[in-house]
């Protein structure tokens, strides 16, 4: 039984600049951008006549498959051998689809009535410290023909190389980087509990529980000059926790934060933060001593706490960096409760079945109601 991969190669380089010259870029290549990002160093992407594909001019939020065909069309004719994408989430997930043979039309694709064939290299550099999606092989859309995110997963959307560069991240505004690196702390964590974990995946996860947290403790003393100084930390660790749940998945935490980010807009990794305790809690009266005790004994190492406060002392934490709302702060109501409910318990079972304990419909509305 198949126990743990990591198919990129994962490079670091401390600057743009420095990838430009070592990967001799020329006209067979085809760039994926974020607007920030051509905005800083487009003029040392585009020469050598390399098409850019940039994402400013492109409607802002989640990737559909619009954008998907509106890039089949800007890119019509263009003869290209290797694909090469540096932004965030929205950007690798959509570029990591253009090193596939045919990829119009992208519902097709992604309905699997056309096959995903590679027939390109690619690269992927993130921009932020949260997705991972630099080494996983899944890439989410939303389908606006049937109204809902939807997930590819084969392994044709592993990239060849993931390149990590901290110049890329230093920057970005703290409540930002606070979100993204939130969302790989839950990527660690929920990856360590899930039934698929094993001793390689949680290697994984642990390495990154601890960079991030020991990051975050740095952040909260020292500021935006700490995260500045530990970007090429937070990079490794987002990129560990995405090789520990891309082999072990998320789970209740993610599932249960889809609806809330989809219905009041909320940041990926602070609509996870909303969910983390109250499903950790129950997660912890239902069976305290499976894989959470460990989990509780290595975070409360950390945090220099008992097992027992480590939700209290992670709050305390995080809180510094990121204050923590309940759901009607959201502007969440009760009747969306039951809403949220049902689409998690029928929507989400990829997500629920890697659950560290079965949750079922009553006590997913006892987890919401809590964090009310
Ligand atoms: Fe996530």
């Amino acid at each position: 039984m198949k126990q743990f991969s990591v198919i990129p190669v994962i490079k670091m380089m401390d600057t743009v600049e420095e990838f430009t010259k070592e990967y001799s870029m020329d006209k067979k290549d085809l760039v994926f951008v974020s607007g920030s990002v051509y905005k800083r160093f487009g003029s040392l992407l585009s020469r050598e006549g390399i098409h850019i594909v940039n994402f400013a001019n492109y409607p802002k939020g989640e990737p559909t498959d619009l954008l998907v065909e509106g890039i089949c069309k800007e890119i019509a004719g263009i003869d290209y051998d290797r694909v090469i994408a540096i932004g965030g989430g929205t950007v690798i997930d959509v570029a990591k689809l253009f090193s596939l043979e045919k990829v119009s039309p992208v519902v097709d694709l992604f309905q699997k009535k056309i096959p995903a064939i590679r027939s390109k290299k690619l690269v992927l550099i993130p921009t932020t410290c949260g997705t991972g999606s630099e080494v996983t092989n899944i890439s989410i859309l939303e389908l606006t023909t049937i109204n809902s995110k939807f997930g590819l997963a084969v392994d044709e959307l592993y990239a060849d190389e993931a390149v990590l560069i901290p110049e890329l991240v230093k920057d970005i505004p703290l409540k930002f980087f606070a979100t993204s690196a939130i969302d790989a702390l839950i990527h660690s964590i929920e990856s360590y509990t899930s039934p698929k974990a094993n001793a390689f995946t949680q290697a994984y996860s642990l390495q990154a529980m601890s960079m991030i947290l020991k990051g975050f403790q740095a952040v909260a003393k020292g500021g935006d000059e700490a995260k500045r100084r530990l970007a090429g930390n937070f990079l490794y660790a987002s990129c560990m926790a995405g090789i520990a749940f891309g082999n072990a998945g998320c789970a209740a935490v993610h599932a249960m934060s889809y609806p809330l980010g989809a219905t009041h807009h909320v940041p990926h990794g602070e609509a996870n933060y909303a969910m983390f305790t109250g499903v950790y809690k129950t997660y912890q009266a239902i069976d305290p001593d499976g894989a959470i005790k460990d989990l509780n004994a290595f975070l409360a190492d950390i945090l220099s706490c008992e097992s027992d406060q480590i939700y209290v002392a992670i709050e305390a934490l995080l809180d510094q960096i990121l204050p923590k709302k309940a759901l009607h702060e959201y502007g969440v109501t009760q009747e969306e409760l039951v809403t949220y409910t049902e689409t998690v318990m029928t929507q989400q079972t990829r997500l629920m079945n890697n659950n560290y304990v079965e949750l079922d419909g009553e006590t997913v509305m006892e987890i919401y109601q809590s964090l009310f």
